[in-house]
């Protein structure tokens, strides 16, 4: 009988960009609690080496500073990595960005772009440099982030939404595109989180009212609070792991309920 548990990551190589936000650092926790070896990419160098500092020696974590919109630098991680790691078992392709909040009206076509760029282009650069390096051993699972923003509209953050849609999009297809092999490409939708982002948005939409936006905002969630980050990291973990073994192509939503209907 084969007796191991299917959720530890025990031995596996992780790389994580965004790792020194609120999600990416709870993820790279938990990977590493599991027994995963962690790889830690972002733009903030002080931010990154805060988060990587509270990962255990176990870890032997590597950080990278790099920007996932520039595929040099995209192409440089991925290098690094295997130099440092041997290998990439699990990518978690998570960096991104809310951008300005305003309605489309008054939107700054500079900053529309700079959104698709980071939490699109981003998102595809890492699949298309990472992905070789999965398929030529046949084995590894690809997690993106998308958004609950990615299945619904959004109001102020079109471009985000519009973005979140795209990484759902770039999920399925890159799914397809992987059939008959032992790669798995998912992505998790995150609804309201308590973080720095979202508060960002609540501020854009109601400047000093953040609070009052929260309340109004948990009322429409089932759950009557909102997410942690480490909730969303649990899902995270559990796609990369062996117990997921089965799961491709999905987005896993993680909103207690806000996208129920
Ligand atoms: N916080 C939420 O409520 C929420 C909800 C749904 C989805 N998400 C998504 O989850 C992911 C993580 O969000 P978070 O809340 O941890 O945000 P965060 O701002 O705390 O973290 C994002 C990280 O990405 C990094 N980053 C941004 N642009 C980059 C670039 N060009 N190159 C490299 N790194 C870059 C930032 O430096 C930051 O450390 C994002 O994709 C976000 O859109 C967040």
């Amino acid at each position: 009988m084969d007796t191991t548990d299917g959720i530890r990551l025990d031995g596996k190589v992780a790389v994580i960009t965004g790792a020194a936000g609120e999600i990416g650092t709870a993820t790279m926790q938990l990977m590493a609690k599991r027994g995963a070896r962690v790889v830690a990419v972002d733009r903030q160098e002080e931010a990154l080496t805060k988060a990587v500092a509270t990962l255990p020696a176990a870890a032997k974590a590597v950080s990278l500073v790099a920007d996932v919109t520039r595929e040099d630098q995209v192409a440089g991680y991925v290098r690094k990595a295997v130099e440092a790691a041997g290998t990439i078992d699990i990518f978690y392709n998570n960096a991104g960005i809310e951008g300005e909040i305003a309605p489309i009206t008054h939107y700054p076509l500079e900053s529309f772009q700079r959104v698709l760029d980071v939490n699109v282009t981003g998102v595809f650069l890492g699949m298309k440099h990472v992905l070789p390096v999965m398929l030529e051993k046949n084995a590894g699972s690809i997690i993106n982030t998308a958004s609950i923003a990615g299945l619904m509209g959004s109001p102020g953050i079109a471009v985000y939404s519009a973005s979140k849609h795209a990484v759902i999009g770039l999920t399925k297809s890159a799914a397809i595109e992987v059939t008959g092999t032992n790669v798995r490409i998912n992505c998790v939708c995150p609804g309201l989180i308590d973080s720095r982002m979202l508060f960002s948005i609540f501020e854009g939409r109601n400047p000093g009212q953040q609070q009052a936006v929260a309340a109004r905002s948990i009322e429409r969630v089932p759950a009557r609070r909102l997410g942690q980050a480490a909730e969303v990291a649990s899902v995270v973990a559990f796609l990369a792991s062996e117990e997921a073994r089965y799961v491709c192509g999905a987005s896993y939503v993680v909103d207690g309920g806000r996208t129920i209907g």
